[in-house]
């Protein structure tokens, strides 16, 4: 039997090699599982919370179809398409919402920091800045998932309980029309996930403005190893590997035998410069080609478009039935 396998990817950032690696490849290793069928989408609408910018929007949703695409991405084997593309998504948002006590939204950690925020600037009205987009959130979540049946939903830490949401919401569902008309989802957090460190230390993250874009021309590549944080040791001083952001990102892309290797010139007192250099010489061939596939994609949006667009009409087919069967369910037959 074959399981359903189904993440949305918030077009936010240009994508960096954190996004890689917790991501990214995850998500396309899962997509080759031969009982699996994936189904990945480009949440441009949940980006809407945030991205007010036309350009901006149109921009970062080709940057990361073009990334996802480069890196392997098969859109025949995998469902690739704009969350925007498929309105029975928005459709069964309503549904949901009308079944979803307020008090969930209210608990939902994105919100509530939202509001810790105002409380913490002393402003007495805790809703200040946040509109019901960030507020609802969670159920156009939640009608992302439950639109295609899916059982797993790879997702980071900070989305586990958007997931669980998502099932509660079906729960209520199905016990207000009886059956099994949602199926229950999981929210799959691979624990062997690697994180990274950005270039000051701290977990690569665009907020933090610390981050090295996958698609960086080598030399800016090479500048932006050059500005990783190590300490004052000096050439010939043994070096902590254990301690230094330049071995923790070499070792996410380097064979054991190299990263043993590298280990061994640490203790070696190798300089700073030349551990550099070796993280350099071991990114850019992994990321050469990708690169020139990304190239190419994004100077021909038009067939970004076109891929998305087959992705769209076998997503639709898919999502059709089950609204189908939800509104007959409802007393909303078409
Ligand atoms: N909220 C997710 C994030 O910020 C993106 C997302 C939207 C998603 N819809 C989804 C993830 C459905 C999994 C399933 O990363």
């Amino acid at each position: 039997m074959t399981r359903t396998v189904l993440t949305g990817i918030k077009p936010t950032g240009t994508p960096h090699l954190g996004n890689l690696l917790g991501a990214i490849r995850p998500a396309l290793r899962l997509a080759s599982d031969p009982s699996l069928q994936a189904l990945y989408f480009i949440a441009d609408y949940h980006a809407l919370t945030t991205v007010h910018d036309r350009a901006e929007m149109s921009r970062l949703t080709h940057e990361v179809a073009a990334t996802w695409l480069a890196m392997g991405l098969d859109p025949e084997r995998v469902l690739f398409y704009r969350q925007s593309d498929v309105p029975e998504t928005f459709e069964l948002a309503w549904i949901l919402a009308c079944f979803t006590p307020k008090g969930w939204m209210n608990k939902a950690h994105a919100y509530k920091a939202k509001t810790a925020e105002n409380e913490a600037a002393g402003n007495p009205d805790l809703d200040a800045g946040i509109h019901m987009g960030l507020f609802g959130y969670p159920i156009l979540m939640a009608a992302d998932i439950l639109l295609f049946d899916a059982d797993l939903v790879p997702v980071g830490e900070d989305q586990k309980q958007h997931v669980e949401i998502a099932r509660d919401i079906a729960q209520r569902v199905n016990h207000t029309f009886g059956g099994h008309l949602l199926k229950l989802p999981s929210a799959l957090i691979d624990a062997g996930t690697a994180v990274i460190p950005g270039r000051d230390g701290r977990k690569m993250s665009k907020s933090y403005d610390n981050v090295i874009p996958l698609f960086a021309p080598p030399n800016q590549l090479r500048k932006l190893i050059n500005a990783i944080v190590t300490d004052s040791s000096p050439p010939g001083a043994p070096k902590d590997p254990a301690s230094s952001v330049v071995f923790k990102i070499f070792e996410q892309f380097a064979t054991p035998e190299a990263t043993l290797a590298l280990r061994q010139r640490y203790a070696e007192g190798i300089s700073w410069g030349d551990a550099k250099a070796a993280l350099f010489e071991v990114l850019e061939p992994e990321l050469a080609g990708p690169r020139e596939r990304y190239q190419a994609l994004i100077a021909d949006p038009a067939r970004i478009d076109a891929l998305l667009a087959i992705g769209r009409d076998r997503a639709r087919a898919v999502a059709r039935p089950v609204i189908d069967r939800l509104r007959a369910a409802i007393g909303i037959a078409r």
